[in-house]
């Protein structure tokens, strides 16, 4: 038998987890308004391992609707977002553009991108040599 006491913790626990379902995180995919133009190769890389936080073509998982996992990937994407947006190029300066392939490939060789966790849940998002070495081509191609 549970002890009584047992069994309200849980009650506790389960009512918190329904409570903090009413403080939504809201999950947006703003307008896509100029997308970066890159080989078809680069982009089929950037799309599958950074788009989710890179830019406003999120694929919001079923997990990213359920708190306390919305909260964290709501504001995980609005970060990735304000850091680096690949659907909004038009905003960037000509030296900031000039300058992104090679911040790119340094953040991917690092290790640094795409973070780890994301690595784990994705495995599509772990990037062999033979695709680290297109972004790294990419990145230096003049
Ligand atoms: C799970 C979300 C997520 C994914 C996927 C992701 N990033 Fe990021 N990225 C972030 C966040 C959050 C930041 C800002 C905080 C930081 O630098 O860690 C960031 C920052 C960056 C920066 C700026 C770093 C700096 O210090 O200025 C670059 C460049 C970058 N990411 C490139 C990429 C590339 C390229 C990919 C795909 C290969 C990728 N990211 C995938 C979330 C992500």
């Amino acid at each position: 038998m549970k002890s009584p006491r047992k069994i309200l913790s849980l009650a506790a626990i389960i009512l918190i987890l329904v409570l903090i379902q009413l403080a939504p995180a809201e999950r947006t995919n703003p307008p896509v308004e100029k997308e970066i133009t890159v080989p078809g190769n680069v982009m089929g890389i950037l799309r599958k391992a950074c788009y989710d936080c890179h830019s406003n073509r999120t694929n919001w998982p079923w997990y990213s609707s359920i708190a306390p996992a919305s909260w964290l990937l709501v504001s995980d994407v609005k970060e990735g977002r304000e850091e680096l947006n690949f659907t909004t190029w038009n905003r960037y300066s000509t030296k900031k553009l000039a300058a992104l392939p090679k911040k790119i490939w340094e953040e991917v060789q690092e290790g640094e991108m795409p973070p780890l966790p994301y690595r784990l849940m994705h495995p599509e998002a772990r990037l062999s040599d033979e695709e680290k070495e297109l972004l790294r081509v990419w990145s230096t191609a003049p």
